[in-house]
Order: C-alpha cells, then sequence, then structure tokens
C-alpha cells in the first residue's frame, strides 16, 4: 500500500475527535511506510456543495455536450474522484451528528457516487468500480452506538463503500465521548488502542 486519502469530515476540522483518532492512524501508518503518499481531504474546511439538480443534470451530461459551466462540476467531481481511485486505502474520520453522518460527507458521498465511474449497472444490479482498496473508519461519538439498532450510520458508510467497491471496510469506534470525564477517556484509549494495531 503506497497511497493513503485521508478523508475528514468534522465541523471542527482537525480539532475535531475523528480527525484527530484518523491522524492518529495515518502518522503510525506512515511511520512505518516513509515512502507512502498521503492525499488529504477535509469536507469540513472546504465544504462540498451539495448536489442540485444543476449538478447532477452536469454529471449525466455527456461529455463533448457540456457546458462550460457543466464542465467545471464535473472537473471538481473527477478530481475527488481521482483522489479516491488513487488511494489503495481510505482513512475516514467520520463524527456522529444527530445520528447520522455529516451532510458534509454526505455531500462528498453524492459528488463521487458516478455512474460510469466509480459503479456501473449490470443485469445482476450496481458492480463497485473502485476495486482493491480498503477503508479504515474512525468514528467518534458523544454516546454508544456500536454493535446496537441505533447505529445505522456505520451501515451507511460501510454499504456506500462496498457500492463503489471498497469492499474491506475497518472501524474503530470512540464512544461514550459526552457522557462523563471517564467515559471520554475510555472511549478515547480504546480506540487508541486499536489505532495502534491497526497501523502495525
Ligand atoms: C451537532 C452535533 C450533533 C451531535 N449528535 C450526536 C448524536 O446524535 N449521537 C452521539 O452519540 N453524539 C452526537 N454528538 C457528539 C459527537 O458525536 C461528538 O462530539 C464527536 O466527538 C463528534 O466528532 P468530531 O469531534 O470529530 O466532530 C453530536 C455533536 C454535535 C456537535
Amino acid at each position: 500500500m503506497n497511497t493513503l486519502l485521508q478523508i475528514n469530515a468534522s465541523i471542527h476540522a482537525e480539532q475535531g475527535q475523528s480527525s484527530q483518532l484518523a491522524q492518529r492512524f495515518v502518522d503510525a501508518w506512515s511511520a512505518r511506510r516513509p515512502h507512502a503518499r498521503i492525499i488529504h481531504r477535509d469536507v469540513g474546511r472546504d465544504p462540498v456543495p451539495h448536489l442540485s439538480a444543476e449538478r447532477f443534470a452536469a454529471f449525466l451530461a455527456p461529455p463533448q455536450a457540456r457546458s462550460a459551466a457543466q464542465r467545471a462540476i464535473t472537473d471538481y467531481s473527477d478530481a475527488l474522484i481521482a483522489e479516491l481511485r488513487q488511494a489503495d486505502l481510505v482513512v475516514l474520520g467520520l463524527p456522529m451528528y444527530n445520528f447520522g453522518l455529516p451532510s458534509q460527507l454526505k455531500a462528498y458521498f453524492d459528488h463521487v457516487a458516478r455512474a460510469g465511474e466509480t459503479f456501473r449497472y449490470t443485469a445482476q444490479g450496481p458492480v463497485g468500480l473502485l476495486s482493491g482498496k480498503s477503508a479504515y473508519v474512525f468514528a467518534a461519538r458523544g454516546g454508544y452506538y456500536a454493535g446496537t439498532p441505533l447505529d445505522t450510520q456505520s451501515r451507511y458508510v460501510r454499504d456506500f463503500l462496498h457500492f463503489v467497491g471498497i469492499d474491506e471496510v475497518k472501524f474503530v469506534y470512540a464512544e461514550g465521548l459526552a457522557v462523563s470525564p471517564e467515559s471520554k477517556a475510555s472511549g478515547l484509549a480504546d480506540a487508541v488502542a486499536q489505532i495502534e494495531q491497526l497501523a502495525a
């Protein structure tokens, strides 16, 4: 594995707990792989526009028929997809906000889910085109959800990554961050212990 794409999604940018855990992993991982390349994408700091009818029409338009405005839209989406294509490993800092993923991350997903680019339709159903990659997700939550029916966030993120062809997806959770100082400390310590193992 030579190229890692780090996607942070916290509204607090690199100060977010999910960003800090992702960064901790990236630091440990890259220390062992000094020649690796790290690509950074922070959708909290540099938000991806929400998908609109205009943007979606640009995705669907045949390349030679696109207006200048439509080309700008697809060039931007293409650049996001190019980062994903280059990555052997995707590292995702994933905050939970109001039971779900940050809307900034959803907007990013909406710009990289492109028929013919990251998935294609077949008679057997959709097939993801970003094969041969892994994703490690560092999920920070105020409460406790992992392994319960309320954790629709993990399911959704895993399903989305599978949809575009990223089959190997691992989650590291830091939970209970808002329950008490003790639960925060132990939630972060659990996550850090897993990070050390994962980066080895
Ligand atoms: C607007 C907002 C909504 C939140 N909603 C939830 C929630 O639904 N469930 C939960 O467990 N924690 C919730 N939290 C707590 C966050 O998950 C926690 O602060 C976590 O550290 C966020 O990740 P970040 O620090 O990387 O931004 C919420 C926090 C904010 C700011």
